[in-house]
């Protein structure tokens, strides 16, 4: 019994002291405060806009594709439903205009040739180390998957984060990459007085450390949207990021209509069922 007890008391104390740990890691000034944003196609009714997508592209193609590849998207992504939809011939002309290696010929030899709709969209170096060479040692990572592999560290205390959990997990909050792209592209600032930089690095409040050597790649009015959206950085960063979702899951707005079609379909089914229910028993009476 006694052995019980402390066994118990054991697993209580080793809970509580993981339990504080993330208090410890806050105390120390870790934690690093990002806004969440309103999101078109946040929620299981959110859509991607179109529009939005169509200048997301135009941003990262002009200000993030000199340093950044998004070698999961192919060329002929940029047309088909669900995406920016451009039409399928400007495409053809955007894919001519790079070069990719293709081969080998009859001759064996490997040759270069314009870019067709089912090519990946070619990176902007030939690997990570030419990537690393230009730019200091740093790694300006592919941006096809970047909204997935970023997340917004939990802020609040410790007793109401499991409310907040399943909070999230009713409203299918899915976009805390996005938000932390967004923070991120609008985060640069001077450096406080006390704070010590490193050559070469910038001052950002969402990236962890708060140096990053990525120099701000928006600036107020260098894009102009033909749609006449403003082009603020706050509004250039919105539409990459949107953009960049998209292109980190194509088919999710195909997913989301197939999924509210299956909870239809599964509650006329339970509807059914219980009437069908109600009969069959009605008769044992
Ligand atoms: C001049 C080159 C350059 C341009 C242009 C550029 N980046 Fe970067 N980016 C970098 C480098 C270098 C890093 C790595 C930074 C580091 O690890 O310190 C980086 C890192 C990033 C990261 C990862 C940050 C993290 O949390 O690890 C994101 C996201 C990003 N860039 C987005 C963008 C977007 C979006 C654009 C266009 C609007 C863009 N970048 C334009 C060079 C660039």
């Amino acid at each position: 019994m006694t052995t019980r007890t402390s066994r118990i008391k054991r697993i209580v104390l080793l809970a509580l002291a993981g339990a504080t740990l993330p208090l410890l890691a806050h105390a120390a000034g870790e934690a690093i405060h990002i806004d969440r944003q309103k999101w078109s196609f946040a929620g299981p009714f959110g859509r991607f806009d179109p529009n939005q997508l169509q200048r997301g592209f135009q941003v990262y193609k002009d200000a993030c594709a000199q340093c950044h590849g998004i070698s999961r998207l192919d060329f002929r992504n940029l047309a088909q439903p669900g995406g920016p939809g451009f039409k399928e011939d400007s495409v053809k002309g955007l894919a001519a205009t790079y070069e990719v290696q293709d081969g080998p010929n009859d001759e064996g030899k490997m040759f270069k040739r314009p870019a067709r709709l089912s090519d990946k969209i070619p990176p902007p170096y030939a690997n990570e180390q030419e990537a690393r060479s230009i730019h200091n040692g740093a790694y300006p990572p592919d941006l096809s998957l970047i909204t997935k592999a970023r997340s917004i560290e939990y802020q609040g205390s410790l007793f109401a984060h499991p409310f907040h959990l399943l909070k999230d997990m009713a409203i299918g909050y899915q976009e805390a990459g996005a938000d932390y792209v967004h923070a991120l592209l609008t985060g640069y600032a001077d450096a406080p007085k006390d704070f010590k930089m490193s050559d070469g690095m910038q001052y950002n409040k969402a990236f962890p450390g708060h140096q990053i050597s990525m120099p701000p790649p928006l600036t107020e009015g260098a894009i102009k949207f033909q749609d006449g959206t403003p082009n603020t950085v706050d509004q250039m960063a919105r539409d990459v990021v949107a953009f960049l979702h998209w292109a980190g899951d194509p088919k999710q707005d195909e997913r989301k209509r197939m999924g509210l079609l299956v909870v239809l379909y599964l509650l006329i089914t339970a509807v059914l069922l219980y009437f069908a229910k109600k009969r069959i028993w009605a008769k044992a009476h």
